[in-house]
C-alpha cells in the first residue's frame, strides 16, 4: 500500500492539473529528450504502473520540498526512480507548470522508454530503472545565446566581470543547501558600467564538491563557448549557469516542509531542509495555482507553532516541577561548592568564576558558574533566557543543567568538563594534541556553531567564541561552553557591556567600534580560533622587534607569499596532513576578513574544514586595513 503522504500528494496533482488543463492541454514538449530505446516497458507491465505512479506523485511532492524531488517506486527489477527540479531563473508560475506537466507528458513523448532525461524551460526530469547516480555529468548539453541589443560588450569587460561573479557562484552553489547561488558583479565597459548577473544551480542530490565540480567545469568553458556575448546559458543533467548583462529575476522555492518522506519505498531524499530561504510568490495567479499544496504547508506550519506553544507551555510546567532546566535553590549550590570556597574554584573568566561542585542529590560532579549582576535584575527575566538556552541540545555544546538566581548573584550549573578548556593545552610549553586531535576539535567546533546559528528553531549567537571557552570532555570532545551568556551578562550589566563581553583578540573590528554582534562576528571569532589551534600561539603575535599584530595578519602574509603551511605550529613537527592543515588556516584566514561581507557563513566553513568545498580565493589584504594592534590587557 502506498503511504498516506501519497494520497496528499496525488489529491495536489489532480488539483495542480485541473488547473494546468484548464489553461493549456498541450503536451509540454521538452527539449530533444535522451529516451532509452531498448528494452522497453509493456503497457501491462508492473514497471509501467510503478512508473505512471511516480509520475503522477512527483509533482506535488516536489511543490512540497523546494521544488526538487528524488524517489522512487516499486522494488526489485520494476523499481522506477525519478528525479524532477526547477531552475530558479524561471518564476513560481513557470516551474509549477512545468513541474505538472512534464511528468504528465513525458510517456507521450518517449513511449516505452525505460528511462528517460528530459529538460525543459523551466526545469528538468529523469527516471530510470537504475538509481540516478550523484555525480556530476560534465557534459554541456545545451547552449543559449543571450542577446541584449543595449549592451556594448567588450570580451575583456566580460572577462573581467566573470571572474568575481563565477567564483562567488561556483562556491554559494556548493555552499548553499538549495545548491544555487545567484548574484551580480559591475560590469563596465566604454560607455557605461552596468552590472552582470548571474545563476550557478545544481541538481540537488549532488554534494558539494561534486556540484562544485560540475559548474567549476562549465565556468572553465565560459570563455570558449561565449567570446563576446551579452549572456549565455549552459545547461546540462548535473549543472546549469546563467550570465547575463541585464537584470535576471530569480525565484527561491519555499522552504521545504520538514520531512517529506520519497513516494514509496525509496530512498529518502536528499534535499536538506536546513535553511528557511523564503518564499517569492509574486501575484495572485501563483496563489491560485499553489493554492491547494499552500493550503497544506500553511497548515501544516500552523501545527508546528501550535506545536511549540504547547512546548514552550510543558518546559513551564517542567520548570515548576524542577525536571527540565532544574532551578536549584542557592543552599544546594553553597553546600555543593563548601560555601562557593577557593578550594573549589577552577578559574575566573570575564563573566564571573567557576567553581567545581558535587551535588550529592543527583549524584553529579558539576561546574558552576557565578556570574555577579546589577542590583535589581527579576527571575522572570532570566528565566526566559535560561529556557531558551537549556533547551539547545548538541553533542558539542556543554549542557546546562540549571540555574539559580541567589545572593544577588546568577548561578548557572553546567555538566563537569574533566579535561578543562583548550586554552590550557595550547598554550602549555609541551602542547600534546596531535593534529588529528586538534583538527577533530576543530570540526567540534564548527558543528556546535553551526548549529547555534542554523539549525536551531532561531539563530542563537555565541558572542564570545575563543579557546578557553572550548571544554573538553574525558574523551577530548570539544563542547562550546559559555553559550547565550553573553545575552544574560548584557541584561545584568545594562548598556556597555558588550564590550565587557567577548575578548577583544577574537572580536572583529565591527564588533570593537560599534558592539554590534552578529553570526558573522561568531564567525570572525571561530576564524581566530582556527588559526590559534594551527599555528599554536595567540591572537598577539610579538614580532622580533616587540610590535604586536594579530595572528591574522600574520598567517595572512605567509599565505600572500605562498607559504602557508609555514605558519603551522612548530611542536607538531611537521607531522600534519597538509591539506587539513591549509583547509584550517585558510578557512581561518576567510573567517578573519576585515569585511563582514566578504566572511563564509558558518556553513560554508564547515564545508571547507571538511574538504567538501574547494578553498575559497582570498581577496589581498593591505596591511594598514588589518594591522590594529589590540590593547595587550584584552589578549
Ligand atoms: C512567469 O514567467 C512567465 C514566462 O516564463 C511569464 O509569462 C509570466 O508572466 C511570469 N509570471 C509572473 C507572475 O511573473
Ligand atoms: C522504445 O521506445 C522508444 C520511444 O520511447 C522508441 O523510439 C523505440 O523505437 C522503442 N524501441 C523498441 C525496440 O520498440
Ligand atoms: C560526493 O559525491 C561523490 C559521488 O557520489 C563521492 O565520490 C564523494 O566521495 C562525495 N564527497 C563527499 C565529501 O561526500
Ligand atoms: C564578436 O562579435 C562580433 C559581432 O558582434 C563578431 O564579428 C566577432 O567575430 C566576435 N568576436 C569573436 C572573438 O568571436
Amino acid at each position: 500500500m502506498a503511504p498516506p503522504r501519497l494520497a496528499v500528494a496525488l489529491a495536489t496533482f489532480a488539483l495542480l492539473c485541473a488547473a494546468a488543463a484548464g489553461q493549456d492541454d498541450k503536451i509540454l514538449r521538452p527539449w530533444p529528450p535522451d529516451c532509452s530505446t531498448a528494452d522497453n516497458y509493456t503497457a501491462d507491465s508492473q514497471y509501467k504502473k510503478n512508473l505512471d505512479q511516480l509520475l503522477a506523485a512527483l509533482p506535488a511532492a516536489a511543490g512540497d520540498n523546494g521544488w526538487f524531488y528524488e524517489g522512487s517506486v516499486g522494488t526489485g527489477a520494476d523499481r522506477v526512480y525519478g528525479l524532477i527540479m526547477c531552475y530558479a531563473d524561471y518564476n513560481a508560475t513557470a516551474c509549477m507548470d512545468c513541474l505538472s506537466r512534464a511528468p504528465a507528458g513525458i510517456t507521450t513523448v518517449c513511449p516505452g522508454s525505460r528511462s528517460v532525461r528530459a529538460m525543459y524551460d523551466a526545469c528538468t526530469l529523469r527516471y530510470s530503472a537504475a538509481p540516478i547516480p550523484a555525480t556530476a555529468d560534465l557534459a554541456v548539453l545545451y547552449i543559449v545565446y543571450l542577446t541584449f541589443p543595449e549592451v556594448a560588450v567588450t570580451s575583456e569587460g566580460v572577462r573581467a566581470a566573470w571572474v568575481p561573479l563565477m567564483s562567488e557562484l561556483t562556491g554559494g552553489a556548493a555552499a548553499s543547501p538549495l545548491r544555487l547561488a545567484s548574484g551580480s558583479t559591475p560590469y563596465s565597459s566604454s560607455q557605461s558600467s552596468q552590472e552582470m548577473y548571474g545563476l550557478a544551480q545544481c541538481s540537488r542530490d549532488l554534494n558539494a564538491s561534486e556540484c562544485s565540480r560540475c559548474v567549476s567545469s562549465y565556468v572553465g568553458q565560459l570563455g570558449k563557448l561565449f567570446p563576446n556575448n551579452s549572456g549565455g546559458v549552459i545547461k546540462g543533467y548535473s549543472c546549469y549557469l546563467r550570465y547575463q548583462v541585464a537584470a535576471l529575476d530569480i525565484t527561491l522555492p519555499p522552504a521545504p516542509a520538514p520531512a517529506t518522506p520519497p513516494p514509496a519505498g525509496g530512498p529518502s531524499s536528499s534535499s536538506k531542509t536546513g535553511i528557511v530561504v523564503g518564499v517569492s510568490v509574486g501575484s495572485v495567479s501563483i496563489l491560485i495555482l499553489l493554492g491547494f499544496s499552500m493550503w497544506l504547508l500553511l497548515r501544516r506550519r500552523r501545527r508546528k507553532e501550535a506545536n511549540l506553544h504547547e512546548e514552550t507551555r510543558a518546559m513551564e510546567d517542567e520548570f515548576e516541577k524542577g525536571s527540565g532546566p532544574k532551578r536549584f535553590r542557592y543552599g544546594e549550590l553553597a553546600v555543593a561548592t563548601d560555601n562557593f570556597s577557593d578550594k573549589y574554584k577552577l578559574g575566573e573568566g570575564g563573566f564571573g568564576s567557576v567553581y567545581r561542585g558535587f551535588l550529592k542529590e543527583m549524584n553529579l560532579h558539576v561546574a558552576i558558574k557565578r556570574v555577579s549582576k546589577g542590583s535589581n535584575q527579576g527571575r522572570k527575566e532570566y528565566a526566559s533566557e535560561v529556557r531558551i538556552i537549556s533547551r539547545l541540545r548538541h553533542r558539542n555544546l556543554v549542557q546546562l543543567i540549571g540555574w539559580c538566581h541567589g545572593g544577588g548573584d546568577l548561578l548557572l550549573v553546567y555538566e563537569l568538563m574533566p579535561n578543562g578548556s583548550l586554552d590550557k593545552y595550547l598554550h602549555s610549553a609541551d602542547n600534546k594534541l596531535s593534529w588529528p586531535l586538534r583538527h577533530k576539535i576543530v570540526l567540534e567546533i564548527a558543528s556546535a556553531i553551526l548549529y547555534l546559528h542554523q539549525e536551531w528553531e532561531q539563530c542563537v549567537l555565541h558572542r564570545d567564541i575563543k579557546p578557553s571557552n572550548v571544554m573538553l570532555d574525558a574523551s577530548f570532545t570539544a563542547k562550546l561552553g559559555d553559550f547565550g551568556l553573553a545575552r544574560l551578562v548584557d541584561h545584568a550589566r545594562g548598556s556597555h557591556t558588550t564590550v565587557a563581553a567577548g575578548t577583544l583578540g577574537y572580536m572583529d573590528p565591527e564588533r570593537r567600534a560599534r558592539g554590534r554582534a552578529s553570526a558573522r562576528s561568531d564567525v570572525y571569532s571561530f576564524g581566530v580560533v582556527l588559526l590559534e589551534v594551527a599555528c599554536g600561539r595567540s591572537p598577539a603575535v610579538v614580532l622580533d622587534d616587540g610590535a604586536v599584530i594579530h595572528l591574522a595578519w600574520h598567517v595572512a602574509e605567509l599565505h600572500g607569499q605562498g607559504r602557508v603551511l609555514a605558519a603551522a605550529d612548530p611542536r607538531l613537527n611537521g607531522e600534519f596532513d597538509a591539506r587539513e592543515m591549509e583547509s584550517v588556516l585558510v578557512a581561518g584566514l576567510w573567517c578573519t576578513l576585515d569585511d563582514r561581507r566578504l566572511r563564509p557563513s558558518i556553513r560554508q566553513v564547515v564545508g571547507v574544514l571538511r574538504l567538501e568545498l574547494p578553498l575559497p580565493r582570498l581577496p589581498m589584504r593591505t596591511p594598514a586595513a588589518t594591522y590594529k594592534p589590540p590593547p595587550a590587557a584584552g589578549l
